[in-house]
């Protein structure tokens, strides 16, 4: 049987933080054993949100560096920058123009900007319909990430309902959900259930946005403060204790074995234990669990062109996917044969 191909994406809009590894890279990497696997760096998605081109650059080049040093090995993982491969945004207004308004409005990310009550700029409310082109463009089958994507994923596959059903007549799948190679995939989310989502110091999802996360790679010091910052509820030391509500607790869970989690939750209801030493316990694990890829990502990033020529050489053979896709779309849709590509010799 032919194996089947995982695709990701993540924003370049930041050092990677716990919720990005434990949620997606760690994931990620592990399919990467049995599957094909394809992965980018989303840089065109990070532009709805405005920052100097210096800092979207740099962070490109910190977010490859982290993934690879997490173990993404680019002679095994088609690995490259969103924006090198343009012809993504082409797939995007095609599913934006079978995709209703209704479906854009529910998404969270859009609600969340409305929420905020600031103007809410185009990017925003195409989000869903580029990260949908990101994984069909590529026929993926399967795409790990972390839960907060999971509503990402359904629209995606509502999109390729309503393309399918527009332009073949048909779902493109027969009633087992195999695709009949017509019209576009459609694919699972494989989310890590074990992981859920990983609380950032206040207690909510952690992001960036909520400038409440940790970094995978920084100083110590910064980081251990920051730990020693998570809020908790305000039991003294000899005080039983909750782990299963604790957000600490949950922290140490993402580094530690069933033995270990086993004990520290023993620890934990019989008391004369603070959550001082369980912050200190999550920071010395987390240093342990990231010290080898610390080096790996430093030794990355010193050579930003060598770093560039993986990129490229990805992009290249995202290439190679994702044309003969868009020209089974562009067929399908009634528009002429590309006749080449930005890049590309036809
Ligand atoms: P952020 O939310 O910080 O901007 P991204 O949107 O770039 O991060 O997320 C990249 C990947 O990391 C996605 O698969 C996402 O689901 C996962 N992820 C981000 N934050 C968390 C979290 N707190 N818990 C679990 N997974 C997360
Ligand atoms: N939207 C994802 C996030 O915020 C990142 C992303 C963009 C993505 N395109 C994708 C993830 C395609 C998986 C597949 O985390």
């Amino acid at each position: 049987m032919e194996r089947q191909r995982a695709l990701s994406g993540i924003k370049p809009t930041h050092l990677p933080h716990w919720g990005n590894y434990f949620g997606m890279i760690e994931p990620a990497v592990e399919l990467s054993r049995e599957c094909e696997t394809f992965y980018f760096i989303a840089d065109y998605h990070a532009m709805t949100t405005p920052r100097a081109a210096e800092d979207s650059r740099a962070y490109s080049y910190q977010t490859a560096a982290t993934l690879i040093a997490a173990g993404m090995d680019p002679q095994h993982t088609v690995l490259w920058r969103q924006s090198d491969v343009p012809e993504v945004l082409e797939l995007s207004w095609l599913l934006s123009c079978v995709t209703g308004f209704g479906l854009v409005e529910r998404a969270h990310s859009f609600k969340d900007a409305r929420a905020k009550g600031v103007d809410i700029n185009f990017g925003t409310v195409g989000y869903p319909v580029l990260m949908a082109a990101d994984i069909l463009l590529y026929d993926a089958d399967l795409v790990p990430v972390g839960k907060d994507q999971t509503q990402h994923l359904e629209m995606t596959r509502d999109m390729v309902g309503y393309f399918n059903q527009q332009f073949l007549g048909n779902s493109g799948h027969d009633a087992d959900g195999v695709w009949s190679g017509k019209g576009l995939k459609r694919p699972e989310a494989v989310i890590r259930d074990a992981t859920g989502v990983v609380p950032g110091i206040d207690g909510r999802k952690m992001s960036k946005s909520y400038d409440n996360h940790i970094p995978v790679f920084g100083n110590p010091k910064k980081i251990r403060k920051r730990l020693m910052s998570v809020v908790t509820d305000s039991k003294g030391l000899e005080d039983r204790k909750d782990p299963d509500s604790c957000n600490v607790y949950a922290l140490y869970s993402l580094f530690a074995n069933a033995a270990e989690q086993e004990e520290m939750s023993a620890r934990y209801r019989e008391g004369n234990y603070g959550y001082g030493h369980a912050k200190q316990a999550v920071f010395e694990k987390s240093q342990e669990y990231f010290a080898p890829m610390q080096e790996r990502f430093e030794n990355l990033l010193e050579d930003q062109e060598a770093l560039e020529e993986v990129l490229q050489e990805g992009a290249r053979k995202a290439r190679l996917t994702a044309r003969p896709v868009l020209e089974r779309v562009r067929d399908l849709v009634g528009l002429p044969a590309p006749r080449g590509f930005v890049g590309m010799a036809n």
